[in-house]
């Protein structure tokens, strides 16, 4: 492909104010969160390992944050466990809205800005147990979640994704039952899928009559498609549904209630009737192909169909070894940088992930963090990785 070739040593500068950060999510890396939908999941032997302490985030923050500040990011994306904050329903606990409190305060006090997620893909299970997504009643029941983390917290939050990647658990939960709620059903997921938008737009609805400064949004797994074969009328064809419906289908329902586009980038996807299909010449430990130019291609999308700033709230890879981790990082910036010079509205690019963590079905092999999370003894320990960013940031470019 032409514009396969890596961008000139000229890119690689970044704007002013531009946020560097890291992300990770509660439930990958808190541990404990026995009250949720993904901890029974976990009991019925659904996923490779039990998350366990997982990182034992929810005690060890102090220490993780520290390593923010060795890293030099002045942002950090994190998520909240909503099975912690409403343990029962309309039950809220204030020790855990207190303990979210106190971390978010301490990344302000190291003038790290806060990027809060408030629905990382898990459910409290009495929710899971009693309503679903697909029941009408998830509406009411989540937006009253927000409203609660939003007049408790909001003084802590510069930038609120209201979901995580709403088309994961609607594709696994409700078509295929990979995830939970193990559901096979078309009409469900439809059910759903309306249900997450309607609860997304009353949350942002009061944020913005509550405390308006703070920008809203949710983040979108987007992939970049292309024809296995351009001659192919039904690659082609392929590309244009998997752009529409994976890509775009949830976005387009709320692009009227959103400050940011929050793109997650991991995947390249050839399609071709035989299915995707993919060069494959450089690939991370869970076999996902590398390639970096479709970051600029993504950016290049999003830029041409939206007028909003984009923050890129995902990427990263597994790499135990951390052999290719530091090129990555490297090249998916430049092609950012390349899209920026080319009036892409880039705000922040925020590394997935600051640790290694509960990686959902996977369980824990797959090394995605900055830092290596020794799991007999958490003991944390930053890659050759982490050094080559922080130098990135510190030089605010390449
Ligand atoms: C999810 C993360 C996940 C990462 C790597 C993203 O789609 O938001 O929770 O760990 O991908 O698979």
């Amino acid at each position: 492909m032409e514009n396969n070739k890596k961008p000139a040593s000229s890119a690689g500068k970044f704007p002013d104010n531009f946020l560097w950060g890291a992300a990770t999510s509660s439930y990958q890396t808190e541990g404990n969160n026995s009250n949720s939908d993904w901890w029974e999941w976990e009991q019925k032997g659904k996923t490779k390992n039990k998350s366990g302490i997982a990182c034992d985030y929810w005690n060890r923050w102090r220490e993780d944050h520290e390593l923010l500040s060795e890293l030099g990011v002045n942002s950090f994306r994190l998520s909240l466990e909503w099975s912690r904050i409403e343990p029962e329903e309309g039950v809220f606990s204030f020790t855990a809205i207190d303990r979210y409190r106190k971390m978010l305060e301490d990344l302000k006090k190291r003038n790290i800005k806060t990027v809060v997620t408030f629905w990382h893909w898990t459910s409290p299970l009495w929710f899971q147990k009693k309503y679903g997504w697909h029941r009408k009643k998830s509406v009411e029941i989540f937006t009253r979640y927000g409203e609660k983390v939003i007049d408790e917290l909001g003084d802590y939050i510069d930038i609120a994704v209201i979901l995580n990647e709403p088309a994961m658990p609607l594709v696994f939960g409700f078509l295929l039952g990979k995830y939970p709620p193990e559901k096979r059903n078309p009409f469900f997921c439809c059910k759903a899928f309306h249900n997450l938008v309607k609860a997304y737009k009353n949350i942002y609805a009061y944020i913005k009559e509550k405390n308006k400064r703070i920008p809203t949004g949710i983040t979108t797994l987007y992939n970049y498609f292309e024809p296995k074969y351009r001659w192919c009328l039904m690659s082609r064809f392929l590309v244009w549904a998997g752009k529409k419906f994976w890509n775009e289908s949830f976005f387009h329902k709320i692009k009227d209630s959103v400050d940011y586009f929050g793109l997650d980038y991991y995947f390249h996807d050839r399609m071709s009737i035989l299915g995707i299909q993919n060069e494959n010449k450089k690939v991370t430990d869970v076999n996902w192909e590398i390639y970096p130019v479709g970051i600029y291609e993504v950016l290049r999308e999003i830029k041409e169909k939206y007028s909003l700033p984009i923050y890129i709230m995902e990427n990263g890879l597994a790499d135990a070894e951390d052999k290719n981790r530091t090129e990555f990082i490297k090249d998916h910036l430049a092609f950012v940088s390349k899209a920026i010079g080319e009036g892409a509205d880039v705000r922040g690019y925020f590394y997935w992930s600051l640790t290694d963590n509960f990686e959902w079905l996977y369980g824990y092999a797959p090394r995605f963090g900055l830092v290596e999370i020794d799991y007999e003894t958490l003991e944390r320990k930053p890659r050759q990785s982490f050094y080559a960013y922080k130098k990135i940031i510190k030089n605010n470019g390449l």
